[in-house]
């Protein structure tokens, strides 16, 4: 079942989303890029949004399911990727008879969920669905990002159509974070505003860790998505790249 409240901001976002976002993908691409070397991969998507990852993968994958919530955003996705497959449905909800080479959650995907315990239903599904020897690869925006950066935030991107305005706040009580998006977008004779806000938290990387081992999944290598490093303390972006457990060393042991 989909919450009926779940992607309003999506819904307005989607008609300009891959002009705002599209930045953050160049660099993603590149620190993803390395893995799809090679034979045509089976991706399954989780929150594929507009289908920015076909977009900027090298290789565009043998088979790909993406899965989000948001109706409009697939409707973008769909219109630009015809011969794959999307499905509007809650990522808690995905139950594929199928095992994949990579699962994605991509762009602060896992920040949507507000609760630790939906973020270990999403990394057990993401088990669930990986090939033997399969990577699930997600990013999450860190801690420090949300406490330190967003209570100052203030973004702002134009074109001839819209202008979009995202600002974001940090209740140091709650830990959620939100997004407050405001876009005007131009009418034939006036300009129409639509706001909506996103709640997202982030948890710090042990917590990470520990969910992910709970789901069956090792880590074996977290990277900062600016420097493409180890993360510091000050990383704004943290990757993580996991595996089903088994005997290889995990990020832990190192
Ligand atoms: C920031 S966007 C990222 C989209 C895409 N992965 C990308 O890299 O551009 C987050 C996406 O997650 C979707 N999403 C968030 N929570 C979801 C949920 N519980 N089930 C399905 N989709 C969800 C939103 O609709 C949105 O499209």
């Amino acid at each position: 079942m989909i919450p009926e409240n779940s992607g309003i901001s999506y819904r307005y976002l989607s008609k300009i989303y891959d002009t705002c976002k599209s930045s953050f993908w160049e660099n993603y691409s590149r620190f993803l890029n390395p893995y799809f070397q090679g034979e045509k991969k089976s991706v399954l998507d989780l929150g594929c949004g507009t289908g920015l990852a076909i977009d900027y993968l090298n290789c565009e994958p043998k088979d790909y399911k993406g899965v989000d919530y948001s109706t409009e955003m697939l409707e973008v996705a769909r219109k630009k990727f015809p011969d794959h497959q999307f499905y509007t449905k809650s990522i808690l909800e995905v139950n594929f008879s199928q095992q994949f080479d990579f699962v994605l959650a991509a762009f602060d995907t896992l920040n949507h969920f507000l609760n630790p315990a939906d973020w270990k239903k999403v990394f057990g599904i993401a088990s669930n669905h990986l090939a033997p020897s399969g990577l699930f690869i997600f990013d999450v925006f860190s801690t420090y990002d949300q406490e330190m950066n967003w209570p100052d935030q203030l973004n702002m991107t134009e074109s001839e159509n819209w202008v979009y305005i995202q600002r974001s706040a940090y209740d140091h009580k709650s830990k959620i974070g939100s997004i407050t998006n405001t876009i005007f977008q131009k009418r034939a004779s006036h300009w129409l505003r639509l706001d909506d806000t996103i709640s997202k938290i982030s948890l710090p990387t042990p917590d990470i860790l520990i969910l992910l081992a709970e789901a069956g999944l090792s880590c074996l290598e977290i990277v900062d998505l600016e420097t493409g490093e180890r993360p510091i303390g000050t990383t704004a972006t943290l990757v993580f790249v996991c595996k089903k457990s088994n005997e290889l060393p995990t990020y832990a042991d190192r």
